[in-house]
């Protein structure tokens, strides 16, 4: 399957055959995919937590060559089961950082165009998820918080509502914040 030519329905049917799995639906795969898929050589879509790689893989195969696309989980997300979506993806094309997001941001300061906040899902990481990260979104970048309405992680909406003044929730899971 080619990088940045194929469909949705393509890439889901791929993750499937491959058993990448995660707790990241259809419905959320179309958010990464819209948000991502227009993204031009050199720009960046960069995510905290990998886990499995199911969004990874998303933003990985949505995007065109050249579109930097950056995971950070501090588990290893190479090592067995987890490992598997490693061999769908031409890993020199993807960057996957084992680190504390909050740890790696020190050294990281080029622009990043989509933000996919899917780390520790309690108010307080997410708000040091957010404080770190987001000063190193462009102006009109994107960030995308999973799991907005998700009942066993309410954290991120109790965070979303009380933080960001202005944000839309995309298939009643996803809050989309526009960077100022
Ligand atoms: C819900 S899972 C991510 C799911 C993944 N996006 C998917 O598509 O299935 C959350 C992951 O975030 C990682 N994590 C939590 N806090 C982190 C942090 N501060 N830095 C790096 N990774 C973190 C955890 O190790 C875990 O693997």
């Amino acid at each position: 399957m080619q990088r940045g030519k194929c469909t949705l329905d393509e890439i889901e049917k791929h993750l499937i055959e491959n058993n990448i799995e995660g707790s990241f639906s259809s419905a959320d795969m179309e958010v990464i995919y819209n948000h991502v898929h227009n993204l031009l050589p050199g720009q960046v879509y960069l995510e905290i937590g990998v886990a499995a790689g199911k969004s990874l893989s998303t933003a990985f195969f949505s995007t065109c060559e050249g579109v930097f696309t950056i995971g950070i989980d501090y588990v290893d997300c190479t090592d067995g089961r987890r490992g598997a979506f490693f061999n769908l993806l031409t890993v020199s094309q993807i960057i996957y950082v084992q680190a504390d997001a909050n740890v790696f941001a020190k050294i990281w300061n080029y622009p990043i165009d989509v933000l996919f906040i899917d780390g520790a899902h309690d108010d307080m990481n997410v708000e040091r998820d957010t404080l770190t990260w987001m000063p190193r979104v462009k102006s009109g970048g994107v960030i995308l918080y999973h799991d907005y309405n998700q009942g066993n992680a309410e954290g991120v909406k109790i965070f979303v509502d009380r933080y960001h003044k202005k944000f839309e929730v995309l298939n009643g899971n996803i809050a989309k914040v526009i960077k100022e």
